[in-house]
């Protein structure tokens, strides 16, 4: 695999008196027990003592950035001196080095090479198989049913990803596929939360977990592997993102063979393009039914402008423009319930935010969650309003208030693939089915590297007229 790409610099040397004020630690362990159990609560906690605030100091020393100017600040007048580090130390595990998990010039010359083939139009390409597997899956959904809404809307966009980026179809390998990045998923969770040596050295021994892991993750290189392969045997194109990134070509390469990506870097970029598109979207949705479930008035508004709009026909990229409830409606689910909840860069070099001096080798985190909440920036933040998203709002509204995807050079590449393939399951879905939240369960939230609702999403579907 991979190695990384950047040298990390190594871990400050800390004066506590020079530090921006923040939450007391405990001695030797600092904040790291309450991170894992109350990770949002400490969050919350520490962004009260200011719009920069020292979030921990053992064992590594991390900031908290709560204040727009500062995520910009951040993310953009200082992007050259951050990156991830090793902050996605442990999702290297899974991903190699994809362009999330990469720094420096890697990540340049990757992000060079994969932004065209996210343009309008090659997107734009999806659409229908976007439609097409929304309309499979309803097909099994039955009038007065409970289903967890977290699960449905995993498994849709599953099969949608393996699609979009294999160009496969078959149910066995897609099923085996999920399987294994679930329990990716599981697994960097679970290992990212360990201090690095006992995660390095579960890592190398055959323990049953990381053998289940390492099990899983063979099954998803096979199948990379042998598609690549079979890719290049063929030289057929095809559509899908695979066939797209394997046929890129670098115009500014030093010698013809580094012009072509190697396979295993074409692996690490799909498994991540796969990693980074798949939960997000299906953790949006998820949030948006229950927000349409539980606010019967919105969802009314909601149905009324698609049923204008598209009647009983399937929506198109051309009719997204036309619905701008359904727009605002998304958007408003993303502010109160961000996929990805916390953004984080790592700095190479010092930098200077909002005044104070951030030694190199820090982390800072700038989270979503806690900044589209801040009543500084919307009204009653708390309160689902998609009214609030006019035109006049968002023109007013700073650019780092709301930032679901991030924002500089490493703004989320998928951002128009995700806000496509969200507009079209939500118009798709809606056309004929209604949402009820179960009240009975009370929902709690599972801040993991997106924000899962804990225990899944109970939701009764209602088949429409
Ligand atoms: C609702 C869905 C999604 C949300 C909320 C989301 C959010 C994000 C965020 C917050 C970042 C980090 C940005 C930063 O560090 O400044 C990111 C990065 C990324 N996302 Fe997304 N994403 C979504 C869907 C997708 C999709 C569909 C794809 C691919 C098909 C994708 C691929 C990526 C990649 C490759 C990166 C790393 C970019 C880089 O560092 O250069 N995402 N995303």
């Amino acid at each position: 695999m991979a190695t990384p790409t950047v040298a990390y610099p190594p871990r400050p040397v800390i004066d506590r008196a020079s530090l921006p004020p923040g939450p007391p630690e405990l001695p030797v362990v600092g904040q790291s027990f309450r991170y894992i159990r109350d990770t949002l609560g400490l969050m919350q906690e520490t962004a009260g003592y200011g719009d920069l605030a020292t979030l921990s100091v053992k064992p590594a020393l991390a900031y908290l950035v709560s204040h727009p100017e500062l995520v910009q600040e951040l993310f953009v007048t200082n992007h050259q001196s951050v990156g991830r580090g090793w902050l996605t130390a442990t999702m290297r595990y899974l991903l190699g080095n994809g362009l999330v998990t990469s720094d420096g010039p890697l990540h340049l010359r990757q992000r060079r090479l994969m932004q065209p083939q996210f343009n309008h139009r090659r997107i734009g390409g999806y659409a229908e198989i976007m439609t097409d597997f929304a309309r499979r899956h309803e097909g099994r959904w039955q009038d007065g049913a409970r289903v967890d809404m977290a699960n449905e809307m995993s498994e849709l966009t599953l099969h949608i990803v393996v699609k979009t980026l294999f160009g496969l179809d078959l149910p066995d390998a897609v099923r085996r596929i999920g399987e294994a990045f679930e329990l990716g998923n599981e697994y960097i969770t679970a290992r990212s939360n360990m201090p690095s040596p006992l995660r390095n050295a579960l890592h190398r021994l055959p323990v049953p977990f990381t053998t289940r892991f390492r099990n899983g993750l063979a099954y998803l290189d096979e199948t990379v592997y042998g598609l690549i392969a079979q890719r290049r045997e063929s030289g057929l194109e095809g559509d899908d993102l695979l066939s797209l990134l394997l046929n890129v070509r670098d115009e500014e390469a030093d010698n013809p063979e580094d012009a072509v990506m190697t396979d295993e870097q074409l692996r690490d970029e799909v498994i991540t393009l796969f990693a980074a598109g798949h939960e997000t979207t299906a953790v949006a949705m998820t949030w948006t039914w229950y927000l349409l479930g539980t606010h019967p008035d919105v969802q009314a508004r909601f149905h009324a402008e698609i049923d204008d709009v598209l009647g009983q026909r399937d929506p198109t990229p051309d009719d997204l423009a036309n619905l701008p409830f359904t727009q605002q409606v998304l958007t408003e689910s993303m502010r109160l319930y961000p996929p990805i909840w916390s953004t984080g860069r790592m700095t190479f070099k010092p930098i200077t935010l909002g005044g104070w001096e951030i030694p190199a080798g820090a982390v800072v985190s700038a989270p979503q969650m806690i900044v589209h909440r801040d009543p500084r920036w919307f009204d009653e933040p708390l309160e689902f309003r998609p009214d609030r998203w006019t035109p006049e709002f968002r023109a007013g509204l700073h650019r780092f208030a709301y930032y679901p995807f991030g924002g500089g050079p490493r703004l989320c590449i998928g951002e128009g693939f995700a806000w496509m393939e969200a507009m079209l399951l939500l118009a798709t879905l809606g056309q004929r089915w209604s949402m009820r939240h179960d009240s009975r369960r009370e929902v709690r939230l599972q801040p993991l590297v997106s924000l899962r609702p804990r225990g899944g999403m109970p939701i009764f579907l209602e088949r429409r007229g």
